[in-house]
């Protein structure tokens, strides 16, 4: 059994960000900036919201960061969009979801400039990556997608599974694989799918992306099947200092000695994303900057 580990494979991608990074810096005199708004005090948000501050600094990029409180309106909310779509010191926009209840975060994410849509949740940016056109992807499935590069997993005629149909990871997962050049088969199961197992099991490659914790059993699992994990819960663990632990959404050790290749939580799919992120934002900003040479 392999461990496909997001620690070594995002070594890999920052230490191309960085060399990137430096020739962008040298050649238009200012660094790629990611702006991240942040709506309330969710904790899971504000740790994900850290760790992209701290991949921008890590890598030099500028970062804006917008905390406003849980009241805001959705006027004011889309006029913060509004006004770091104009900013030109800014390359990519983050709203960090899910927000409160009361807020649209459809019209939110149309807002935004689909030049700056580094997280890739526009609908030009959906539609164009289902019609195979070149566009910002969503980060996750990116980083999923980067990680079976990395071992070299194949997924043409392969049968991939996918747990979870949600716009940030099943669908546009899905819409990925299927494309010409990595040529899968996919089935999206969810919440409705009859007789989920039995689809399970005739994954050569399961991905568990529905955010419920420890879900996918060994009796889910096909013998020497790919199992990538993208679920990252946080259960009471009074043991821990934190009060909670991390897990994914896969039975790790159950399943992992049925499997030829799986991702741990944390050090899988989750290192991946931010690193996506970066990689978006500086594409964003390199972009940018050859629309303004024209
Ligand atoms: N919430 C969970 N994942 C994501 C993501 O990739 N981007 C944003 N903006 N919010 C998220």
């Amino acid at each position: 059994m392999h461990i496909l580990s997001g620690k070594e494979v995002s070594k890999a991608v920052y230490a191309d960000l960085h060399a990137r990074t430096a020739s962008f810096i040298k050649t238009y005199g200012y660094a790629p900036t990611l702006a991240v708004v942040l709506v309330g005090s969710d904790p899971a948000s504000q740790s994900y919201v850290r760790s992209k501050k701290k991949a921008c600094i890590e890598l030099g990029f500028g970062h804006q960061d917008y905390v406003v409180p849980e009241t805001i309106t959705q006027l004011e909310l889309v006029n913060l969009v509004k006004r770091l779509n104009q900013d030109s010191s800014v390359h990519g926009i983050l709203v960090q979801m899910p927000l409160p209840s009361h807020l649209d975060s459809n019209e939110v994410i149309e807002t935004i400039d689909p030049h700056k849509d580094v997280d890739g949740f526009h609908p030009i940016s959906v539609g164009k990556l289902l019609i195979g056109l070149p566009t910002f992807v969503s980060c996750t499935p990116l980083g999923v997608v980067a990680m079976l590069d990395h071992y070299q997993i194949e997924t043409a005629s392969k049968h991939v599974v996918i747990i979870g149909r949600s716009n940030i990871v099943g669908k546009p997962l899905a819409a990925l694989l299927m494309q010409k050049g990595r040529d899968a088969t996919v089935t999206v199961c969810h919440s409705r799918t009859r007789d989920l197992s039995s689809l399970t099991l005739t994954a050569d490659i399961l991905i568990a992306a529905m955010g419920k914790p420890l879900f996918v059993t060994p009796s889910m699992v096909k013998e020497g099947a790919v199992v990538i994990d993208v679920g990252i819960n946080r259960i009471e663990d009074p043991s821990d200092p934190r009060g909670y632990r991390l897990v994914g959404d896969v039975d790790y050790a159950g399943v992992s000695p049925h499997c030829s290749a799986i991702t741990p939580v944390p050090g899988g799919v989750g290192v991946m994303t931010i690193a996506m992120l970066m990689k978006n934002t500086l594409q964003a900003a390199e972009q940018l900057a050859d629309k303004d040479t024209l």
